[in-house]
């Protein structure tokens, strides 16, 4: 068998007192569609953390690929191909959609990163950034200003950018928050539509998103791994059910 795009061995995170990552065994697999699930407080999010970077763990190992990537910093992480939206904009809110994804695009290949350069525009990056928008459904409002978007549409740009590094995992951490449910058909329907060979781990309270997408489900709870299966065996799952699940009556 040959090793998992991503995975983590006994991976601990102390803040203090609180265990909020404990002993985490975790693989994704490549393209894999796997969601992480669990309370609030359940450590979803520092998960996310811990496997971009952002938060360093007390103890245990990340491998991409089989490779060891526990002190890799965050920036080099996104080189290798961990890519994330965030539950917090990071839009550039004054410049447009297309400069916005166009800033993402010229990171990767290392062109300039300003379409105001006097350098010039790269062609070749505008092209590959209007195709983004256009899978996203999103060339429409390519010449907008971020700030006049409708939120659920900003929130689409964050994955056009995260799409722009072309990358092998993409981590998404509750990618429709906060969008009103009149909107949040476009996100779902982007996240149907991402492409096949990305692993994707998304993080969702919303289980008709879960259930519907996923093709594996991992449970947490106080920090740990509490189960890990097809949706069709978590569903199942009575002590689940018992700490999540039956709140939402699914399966
Ligand atoms: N930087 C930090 N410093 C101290 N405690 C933290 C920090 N980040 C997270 N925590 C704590 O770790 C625990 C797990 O938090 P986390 O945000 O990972 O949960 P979550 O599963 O993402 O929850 P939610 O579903 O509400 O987003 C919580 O008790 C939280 O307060
Ligand atoms: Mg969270």
């Amino acid at each position: 068998m040959s090793a998992p795009l991503l995975e983590t061995r006994a991976l601990c995170r102390n803040f203090g007192a609180l265990a909020a990552a404990r002993d985490i065994d975790f693989r994704l697999e490549a393209g894999a569609r796997h969601a992480l699930i669990g309370p609030n407080g359940a450590g979803k999010t520092t998960f996310v953390n811990l496997l971009t970077g952002v938060v360093q763990p007390t103890t245990g190992a990340i491998l991409m690929k089989g490779r060891d990537i526990t002190g890799v910093a965050q920036a080099e992480r996104v080189k290798l191909g961990i890519a994330r939206t965030f539950q917090i904009n990071r839009l550039f809110r004054r410049l447009s959609v297309l400069e916005n994804v166009y800033i993402a695009v010229a990171e990767r290949v290392g062109a300039a990163p300003s379409m105001f350069r006097p350098a010039g525009v790269r062609r070749d990056v505008v092209d590959e950034s209007m195709q983004l928008l256009e899978t996203l459904k999103l060339s429409g409002d390519a010449a907008r200003r971020i700030s006049e978007l409708p939120y659920g549409r900003q929130r689409l740009v964050e994955l056009a950018i995260a799409l722009a590094l072309r990358p092998e995992v993409l981590l998404l951490d509750e990618p429709a928050a906060g969008v009103p449910s009149a909107e949040s058909h476009i996100i779902l329907d982007a996240i149907d539509g991402l492409p096949r060979d990305i692993g994707v781990l998304i993080i969702d309270h919303d289980m008709d998103l879960v259930f519907r997408f996923a093709e594996r489900i991992t449970v947490m709870v106080s920090g740990a791994v509490f189960a890990t299966g097809s949706p069709r065996e978590i569903a199942a799952d009575a002590e689940v059910r018992a700490v999540y699940l039956g709140r939402t009556g699914h399966g």
